[in-house]
């Protein structure tokens, strides 16, 4: 990472409202527990609002976009955690595994403060989403920041994985998010609350591929079978630790 979310975050909550079909699938993944740690928490995006959640959350910026009746948040890292052993009933960590410089501490940080369940959304990086095609440079930095799936078990013992499939009308503007919506690729806005973009710096060439097949109607020739779907299998998912 080139960029840290003090600089990325500061319009993240603009274009990346937690989207509520994927909300739901996280809040049943976390099952029962009153009390909930969310690391990585951003601006609040996917936090249960029926439970008592405590947010661990390193960057400034992204505090600052928190709503006032959001969940208390302490400014800390994953790899250290500053709570007590087995303090949450559960614990979360939504799309930001990929950031934290030692993945594994961070891991087994949460494990040893969380009783119960652990829930993770990740990307898995053997996926090839059509957005690849066009910026081949995603696959080296996801096979770069992204944990392999078999990671998971190693460093936490078994998981549970299964695929979250993202809406075509998704509210959360994360990387592969507008897959139905190709166009919204050329707004820079919105990439600009996408990691991804700032990781991977000059995407010109990729974008000003993507803006000629859209114009020309390549793109929908190509990926016609796209446009027949609700929801695509982008290589989200949804890692749970019993
Ligand atoms: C893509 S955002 C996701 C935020 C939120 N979970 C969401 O779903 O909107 C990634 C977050 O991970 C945070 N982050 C980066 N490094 C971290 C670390 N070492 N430990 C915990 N969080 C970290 C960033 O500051 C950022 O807020």
């Amino acid at each position: 990472m080139t960029a840290s979310y003090d600089r990325i975050g500061v319009d993240y909550a603009r274009f990346r409202k937690p989207d509520p079909r994927i909300a739901a699938a996280i809040h049943a993944a976390l099952g029962q527990g009153e009390t909930v740690l969310n690391v990585g928490a951003g601006a609040g995006s996917y936090e249960p609002l029926d439970r008592r959640v405590t947010a661990v959350e390193p960057s400034l910026a992204m505090i600052r976009q928190r709503c006032p009746s959001a969940a208390s948040v302490v400014q800390a890292s994953a790899e250290f955690l500053p709570f007590s052993d087995g303090a949450f009933d559960v614990s979360m960590a939504i799309l930001t595994i990929h950031h934290w410089p030692d993945r594994e501490r961070g891991l087994r940080e949460m494990r040893r403060v969380t009783r119960g369940r652990i829930v993770l959304l990740t990307f898995d990086p053997a996926s090839r989403p059509w957005l690849t095609d066009y910026l081949p440079e995603l696959v080296t930095l996801d096979e770069k920041q992204m944990p392999v799936m078999s990671e998971y078990e190693q460093w936490l013992g078994a998981v549970h994985i299964t695929r979250v499939l993202v809406p075509h009308d998704c509210t959360d503007g994360f990387l592969h998010a507008y897959w139905r919506r190709p166009e919204l690729y050329l707004d820079g806005r919105r990439r600009c609350g996408i990691s991804s973009f700032w990781a991977i710096g000059n995407a010109e060439a990729g974008l000003l591929r993507l803006k000629i097949d859209l114009e020309t109607g390549e793109w929908e020739r190509r990926y016609a079978k796209l446009l027949t779907q609700d929801a695509y299998d982008a290589g989200y998912r949804l890692v749970v630790v019993h």
